[in-house]
């Protein structure tokens, strides 16, 4: 497992404003646009605000940077539980992104309609490669439950649109989601999860581990068919170095 330890999440959201500049700017100067996919919840909150701020603001050529969304809770743009409406508020609304580079989930849409046009939305956007969607970069999180987008354990998704995204349920509070498909997930060209904190300790050694059952959570079946794999996590969470 490639794991890269961080002091501070705070040094985890520096580090990946720095990756994302460059990799947005490198792409510009040979005309080609960059297509990442964020999470929603707590632990991206920091990322997103350092990305608003210098020297990511101005440096990184947003007209280059499309954004997605791994998931997103079946709730209207404005609601607090949307991943879409946290990343305006902190990110979208504070830099230079053409609105036509805003690929968002409808949350409040009808999810079974919804999953299809979002999936013609990837579509049209990535390029293909084993006959699915290429994201450059997934930016995944996890729960303590081992959840990553809204791929739940023991749950699959509902109905699915072309492999890349289907409806789901939270199995605990019911909310309607809607998640990209582990397949479009494992076939990025990076992915990146982003976890700190004590509470996702035990989960993260046991899927490292290998441990009997840790196949069950749905971060473990995170496991890129061609691209690359990392966790970047912080030091409280690194309770078990080996
Ligand atoms: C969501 C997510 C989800 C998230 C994890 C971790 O919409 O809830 O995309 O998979 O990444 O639940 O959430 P925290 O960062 O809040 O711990």
């Amino acid at each position: 497992m490639n794991i890269k330890i961080f002091n501070t999440p705070g040094e985890i959201a520096e580090a990946v404003s720095h990756r994302l500049l460059s990799a947005v700017k490198k792409g510009s100067q040979v005309n080609r646009k960059f297509n990442l996919a964020v999470s929603g919840g707590s632990t991206p909150k920091l990322l997103f605000n350092r990305l608003s701020e210098e020297p990511f603001q101005q440096g990184i050529p947003w007209e280059f940077l499309h954004i997605f969304w791994v998931d997103e809770r079946c709730v209207p743009p404005g609601d607090d539980e949307s991943n879409y409406g946290m990343t305006k508020k902190i990110l979208l609304d504070k830099v230079n992104i053409p609105a036509e580079n805003i690929h968002r989930i409808r949350g409040e849409e009808d999810p079974s309609d919804e999953v299809h046009r979002y999936a013609e939305d990837i579509k049209m956007h990535l390029t293909v490669k084993n006959n699915l969607p290429v994201f450059d970069w997934i930016l995944l999180g996890m729960g303590s439950d081992g959840h990553t987008a809204s791929l739940f354990p023991n749950s699959d998704l509902i109905k699915t649109a072309g492999n890349i995204c289907g409806t789901g349920v939270h199995p605990v509070s019911g909310q309607n989601r809607i998640s990209l498909t582990y397949d479009i997930i494992n076939n990025a060209a990076e992915i990146s999860f982003l976890v700190t904190g004590k509470d996702k300790a035990e989960t993260l050694d046991q899927i490292r581990n290998k441990t009997p059952g840790s196949s069950k959570y749905p971060a473990a079946k995170i496991n890129p068919v061609w691209g690359t794999l990392e966790w970047l996590i912080d030091k409280e969470i690194e309770i078990n170095p080996k």
